[in-house]
């Protein structure tokens, strides 16, 4: 079936409420439900100023989300100390090529298989904000109440790290992050390209589920630099549990630096459509309809910064090479794709939070979620498949992981499942 784009330009054009009010200021007064202390209130107006920059105008959706038009120089990557001195790069130097596989006798994929679709991004559909603007979704009051320490809201807090956090045998450090994840680690890398599969994962309070490529620098450790990017759900930092696209950063190993989206200062967006953050839509039926996003993030051999790109032909914008250490000169050590869900074992029974569809990976296309078309992106800048790639499983019996390779979808697999059942206790 060809790749099928749903026009809805017209549609989106009714649901979108486009004003051109200039923003003056953009706090809104801190009332509600919540009854917070007078201080309180000035604190979080105080933060909402540094967080939220001077717009040119703002889009307001349907949903009630604004959307502000940035000048692309006044972004919040430019208060980071290192980017003091930074000059905007506004196109990649170069593109990966791809390499041509060998031939192989790998089975054709069966006819019962549908391949994927497009996502649709809401934001292609919106329109687009002025020349030399970038649209960013306005934080809220209402965001940062979500949290308990308004300066933490956008980092991580214990919800997505690298696998080797894990440790199966030592059940004393149990933090409750369970993976079911692929990964090269004989690097370096200069980056990685992937299918994802849109799915909706259920997750119970406080909980998170996630899907996503993690490229890794360093050794695991005080000093470990990680780029991120994938869908999550995540209450706590979007306030519904969609599944948007996300990106993430840190090099220090998660204490004081990164954090979500364009929170706080490091990504440089270029793209005047989509923003991190931005709702991924439709999602997937069960054993009905595939949808799917690609995501490609590689170093610029100019210039060092580590672009990232969406569907073919999406340039979304880049990590500066100044943000790290160990991802500033160096390729990646590790890279690794898959989904972890963060378990509270809240009545000290396994969680039902799902990952990737919530089904098993046995179950197989449109019913287990997948990634597809996983490829490494090696020093020569060539596209190629990843070799030597392992997989690690915290426990099979609650979420679980099926390698493959055929000719539609290349080197691929299904993960996830259910979480709590009689076999995951
Ligand atoms: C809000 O808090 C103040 C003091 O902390 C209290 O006197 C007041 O009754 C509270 N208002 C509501 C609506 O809960
Ligand atoms: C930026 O440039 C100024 C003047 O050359 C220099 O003093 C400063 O250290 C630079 N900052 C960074 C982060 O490179
Ligand atoms: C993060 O996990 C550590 C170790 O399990 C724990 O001590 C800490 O309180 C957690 N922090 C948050 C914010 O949940
Ligand atoms: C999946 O869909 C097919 C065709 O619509 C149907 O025959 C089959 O029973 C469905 N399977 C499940 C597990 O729902």
């Amino acid at each position: 079936m060809p790749v099928r784009f749903l026009t809805l330009h017209s549609v989106v054009r009714c649901l979108m409420v486009v004003l051109t009010v200039m923003v003056t200021n953009i706090v809104e007064p801190v009332d509600g439900k919540v009854n917070i202390s007078g201080q309180q209130k000035q604190e979080i107006e105080f933060r909402l100023k540094q967080l939220n920059k001077q717009a040119l105008n703002s889009i307001e959706s349907s949903n009630g989300e604004i959307i502000d038009c940035i000048s692309i120089a006044k972004q919040p990557a430019f208060d980071h100390p290192m980017l003091k001195n930074h000059t905007i790069q506004m196109t990649r130097s170069s593109y990966p090529h791809e390499v041509l596989a060998e031939e192989n006798n790998a089975p054709a994929p069966s006819n019962d298989e549908e391949q994927p679709e497009n996502i649709v991004h809401p934001w292609q559909l919106v329109g687009e904000c002025p020349g030399n603007t970038i649209p960013i979704k306005r934080i809220t009051k209402e965001d940062l109440l979500r949290v308990d320490d308004i300066m933490n809201y956008g980092k991580k807090l214990n919800i997505s790290r690298p696998h080797q956090f894990y440790q199966p045998t030592d059940t004393s450090v149990d933090n409750g992050h369970e993976y079911a994840i692929t990964y090269v680690n004989g690097g370096p890398y200069r980056g990685t390209k992937a299918q994802i599969n849109v799915w909706k994962p259920r997750i119970e309070a406080g909980e998170s589920s996630i899907s996503q490529i993690w490229i890794v620098g360093g050794k695991f450790g005080p000093g470990l630099n990680t780029i991120e990017a994938g869908s999550h759900v995540n209450p706590t930092l979007y306030g519904d549990d969609n599944p948007p696209f996300f990106i993430y950063w840190t090099k220090d190993n998660y204490q004081n630096t990164g954090c979500y989206n364009l929170i706080c200062p490091g990504f440089v967006q270029i793209n005047k459509r989509l923003t991190p953050g931005y709702l991924l839509t439709p999602i997937s039926t069960y054993n009905g309809s595939q949808f799917k996003f690609t995501v490609q993030i590689w170093k610029d051999p100019k210039t060092g910064n580590w672009w990232l790109q969406l569907n073919e032909q999406e340039l979304i914008g880049y990590w500066p090479k100044e943000l790290f250490t160990n991802l500033a000169d160096e390729g990646a050590s590790t890279i690794e794709w898959g989904g972890e869900v963060v378990n509270t074992k809240k009545d000290g029974q396994h969680t039902t939070t799902e990952m990737g569809s919530g089904h098993f990976p046995s179950e197989g296309f449109g019913k287990a979620s997948s990634f597809a078309l996983i490829k490494i992106i090696d020093m020569n800048n060539g596209i190629i498949d990843p070799v030597g790639v392992q997989t690690l499983v915290s426990r099979p019996t609650c979420y679980d992981i099926k390698t493959g390779y055929d000719k539609l979808y290349e080197v691929f697999f299904y993960y996830g499942g259910p979480g709590r059942n009689p076999e995951c206790l």
